[in-house]
């Protein structure tokens, strides 16, 4: 395993393709979930400085907090509430431009302007989210998406 993130610059896109192989290098050979939740939380915190980024894993009816890097965050969170249990819920990649303008948007931090929490499924169940907040609006896109889900499935949860 590499010591140091190569920091990439450049697009978004350019960045996100630079730092995919290094994660799944830092993902290689590594079978402990956690350990490998806090090294892709970590990758992400350090290539794109996002002010939140972490998982929430579901455990019953709930989402618990898992391994994150940022502000300290809400521990639980029911299914269908807020942004992360709306995408638990329904299955699906949420991006919010907006949150203040999202119906029930949980604020941990006052600082969080936008979000994307992507649903992590096994067998078709949601086991899991991955959500990231930015201090910018509309901070997250398509591309975000389209890279964020990769990233997820580099991830062995089963
Ligand atoms: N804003 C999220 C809650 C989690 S924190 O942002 C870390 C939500 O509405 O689900």
């Amino acid at each position: 395993m590499a010591e140091d993130l190569h920091i990439a610059k450049g697009t978004k896109e350019a960045q996100y393709i630079a730092l995919i192989p290094q994660i799944a290098a830092l993902l290689e050979g590594e079978k402990h979930l956690i350990a490998n939740l806090a090294n892709v939380t970590a990758a992400l915190k350090q290539q794109f400085g996002w002010l939140w980024v972490g998982f929430y894993q579901v455990k019953g009816d709930q989402l618990v907090l898992g391994p994150f890097q940022g502000p300290i965050a809400c521990t639980r969170i029911n299914k269908g509430r807020g942004v992360c249990g709306t995408s638990w819920a329904e299955a699906k990649t949420i991006v919010v431009p907006e949150v203040s303008k999202f119906p029930g948007h949980i604020a941990c931090s006052s600082a969080s302007k936008s979000e994307i929490v992507i649903p992590i499924l096994v067998h078709g169940d949601v086991v899991a989210v991955l959500d990231v907040d930015s201090d910018k609006l509309d901070d997250f896109d398509a591309v975000d998406q389209k890279y964020l889900e990769e990233i997820i499935g580099l991830i062995k949860f089963k």
